[in-house]
């Protein structure tokens, strides 16, 4: 398996330009099912979850073809012969359930293994199931898997006890060919659910009220494929933003969504962070002491629980303390394991982490749990004393493309080495400390 090694120290200096986002890639990508015909789906990142999910809809019979570095994905789904999802796809990536909804909607019937748990929480998929049934479908659940099936789906009102992204999304793509009108209310605010409403739309759908908590679909009968060109990746930008406060650095991040950003920007600021707007992206100067700030994750627009571990990073070099709480899943904190073994001072203390900033962290062999875990400890990596050694790196591979490569072209001593040449790679930056 391949490995990450980062001789920390560097400064970021330089301009990066951020990918589409997987977030909205994704439902996008469950969309097409919604129609007999050639979907175009532009800016397209190179990720496993994406690779995973094409596996997903050539199962389901989709054609699937990649032009300009299959950066461009075009998907035709004609019929679908067995609309089911299987356990070895969905054990890999949780949003596979996103085709759950389009399934019913157009071939009356899915059968989805269930997810089941993950490192970072049990993340069920109650409320999607929830909602089907509320639009009069008939759900069943045995052997691992759920089996949705309805003659036709009828419009309904859906309190979504939990904000969920993917069960918004899942209930949009249901809805769009209902009979009647769907009123998602406590729907989730985020930009993809946005993405996916508008490209609904484009395609024929009539949905009003994305972006807010609640979201109306009206059902329509038919709906067509269109070319549609993905959202940049808030969570990616994020990455680089708190990367270049980190190391002191000065970066010019392109293509950054700073309006999808304002939680993350505001709290950068507060520790001291310049971020300026600048050429249709966001320039981050890190070159001042970092203070210490507290951050509570929410869902959209509260702070991005995906950007938790990073700030985590940063915090474990600030001067103070801060007091980081996760509320949006009940296991997020498996890289503060790691971090210590770095030398940061943090304590858990239920659903909160207790960070005391240290003057220096120190290089060390540490091993990946999650995606966003894994880009906590590149961050953490940068600005440590000697080698960082990150394993198990096929999670961060899940969500970032090439980001050693992007991280080096900003000016950071780090590269990815297959395992069998690590130890001769970390034997060289041994000799080269002694
Ligand atoms: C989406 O996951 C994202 N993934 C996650 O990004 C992100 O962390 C999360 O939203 C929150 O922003 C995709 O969009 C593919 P949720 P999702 O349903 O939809 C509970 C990354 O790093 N819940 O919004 O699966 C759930 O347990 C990934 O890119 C229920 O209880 O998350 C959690 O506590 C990680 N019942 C909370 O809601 C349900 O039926 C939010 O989960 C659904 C969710």
């Amino acid at each position: 398996m391949d490995k990450i090694l980062i001789r920390g120290g560097r400064r970021l200096v330089g301009e990066v330009t951020v990918g589409g986002a997987k977030n909205a890639v994704l439902p996008l990508m469950a969309a097409s099912l919604l129609v007999d015909g050639w979907m175009t789906i532009t800016n397209v990142p190179r990720l496993r979850d994406i690779d995973t999910f094409k596996v997903l809809l050539a199962h389901l019979g989709s054609e699937i073809s990649g032009d300009d570095g299959n950066r461009t994905l075009r998907i035709r789904t004609r019929d679908v012969a067995v609309p089911e999802a299987p356990y070895e796809l969905v054990k890999t990536m949780r949003a596979a359930v996103l085709v759950l909804g389009p399934l019913v909607a157009r071939f009356k019937r899915a059968r989805v293994s269930l997810p089941g748990g993950c490192a970072i929480g049990a993340r069920p998929i109650d409320l999607h199931l929830k909602g089907l049934k509320a639009m009069g479908a008939e759900v069943e659940i045995e052997h691992g898997y759920v089996t949705v099936s309805a003659e036709r789906l009828r419009g309904a009102k859906i309190y979504m006890d939990t904000v969920t992204v993917t069960g918004t999304e899942n209930l949009m793509l249901a809805a769009v060919h209902a009979d009647g009108t769907t009123i998602l209310e406590n729907a989730a605010l985020e930009p993809e659910v946005v993405c996916l409403a508008d490209a609904l739309n484009a395609m024929g759908a009539r949905i009003t009220g994305a972006g807010t908590d609640t979201i109306k679909i009206e059902g329509v009968e038919k709906l067509h494929p269109i070319e549609t060109r993905v959202i940049p990746d808030r969570i990616e930008a994020g990455t680089f933003m708190v990367a270049a406060a980190m190391t002191k650095g000065n970066v010019l991040i392109k293509d950054c969504p700073h309006e999808h950003l304002h939680a993350l920007n505001l709290k950068l600021k507060e520790a001291g962070t310049e971020v300026i707007q600048e050429d249709g992206g966001v320039r981050v100067i890190g070159d001042i002491p970092i203070r210490s700030v507290d951050v509570k994750t929410l869902p959209y627009p509260g702070f991005p629980t995906d950007m938790q571990a990073q700030v985590m990073a940063m915090m474990a070099i600030a001067s103070g303390l801060s007091v980081i709480t996760e509320t949006v899943f009940e296991n997020r904190f498996m890289h503060v394991g790691e971090l210590k073994r770095m030398g940061a001072d943090i304590t858990i203390d239920g659903r909160s982490a207790v960070v005391k900033g240290v003057r220096r962290l120190s290089g060390a062999p540490l091993m990946a749990t999650d995606l966003r875990a894994s880009a906590s400890l590149i961050l953490a990596g940068l600005v440590a004393d000697g080698l960082t050694e990150v394993s198990r790196i096929y999670h961060l591979d899940r969500g970032y493309e090439k980001i050693e490569e992007k991280l080096m072209a900003l000016g950071a001593d780090i590269e990815r080495v297959k395992s069998r040449e690590t130890a001769a790679r970390a034997s060289k930056y041994a000799k080269a400390e002694a």
